[in-house]
């Protein structure tokens, strides 16, 4: 069985990662996968998220998208410095960046991301306060493989929660944000058993 880091990008408060974390912790992916968080990265400097991960003692590194001139040139220091972990799997957490295409294929088929809206509805930004506009009886958020297109890879897990009576964005995120802790963590270690059984290729686009 081959060893599997995983490097896991924040741009802020880093719940999902340190959910991942935690899980792969208590669960004992190490033993059982040979799977374990080898870094967490932030493009931010100030992530809250960052402390929470040096606290479970995962390495940290900074990388602020402000000391670049371009995207091409970010994504390619980004690029090395998640190469230099050799990841098996790149998990997006929380990661606010747009991503070049050179970078998504550089990753394609081990890069995934979690989005809060049931995709394919409400792909970007204010997706809550998008579900309560147009309605929506339910909400929820998706797992899914990276690709070019921004949230539209192809949809690895999902979760769905009821849009109640009085809900605001506030509110309805924070339901979601609930499920996202329980979902991410067993769609990072599913990919990972599929990844052992060989069927990696499956999940990319
Ligand atoms: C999460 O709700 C995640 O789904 C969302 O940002 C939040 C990050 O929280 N991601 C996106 O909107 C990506 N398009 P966290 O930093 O506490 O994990």
């Amino acid at each position: 069985m081959n060893r599997k880091n995983i490097v896991i990008l924040i741009s802020g408060t880093g719940s999902n990662m340190l959910a991942i974390a935690n899980a792969a912790q208590k669960d004992r992916w190490d033993e059982k996968m040979q799977a374990h968080v080898a870094c967490v990265i932030s493009n931010r400097p100030g992530a809250e998220g960052l402390v929470s991960a040096a606290g479970l003692g995962i390495a940290t590194q900074v990388l602020d998208h402000k000391n670049f001139e371009s995207r091409d040139t970010f994504d390619a220091a980004l690029a090395n410095l998640i190469d230099s972990y050799q990841p098996a799997l790149v998990v997006l957490a929380g990661f606010m960046r747009i991503l070049t295409a050179g970078f998504v294929a550089r990753y394609a088929g081990r890069m995934v991301n979690i989005h809060p809206s049931l995709l394919p509805a409400f792909p970007g930004l204010n997706t809550h306060q998008r579900a309560l506009d147009a309605g929506c009886k339910f909400a929820g958020a998706t797992v899914h493989m990276v690709t070019a297109e921004l949230d539209h890879g192809a949809i690895v897990a999902q979760a769905a929660v009821p849009v109640l009576e009085g809900d605001d964005a506030n509110s309805l995120a924070a339901r979601v944000l609930v499920q996202e802790h329980l979902l991410y963590p067993q769609a990072v270690l599913a990919w990972l058993q599929t990844a052992d059984a060989g069927g990696v290729q499956s999940y990319a686009n």
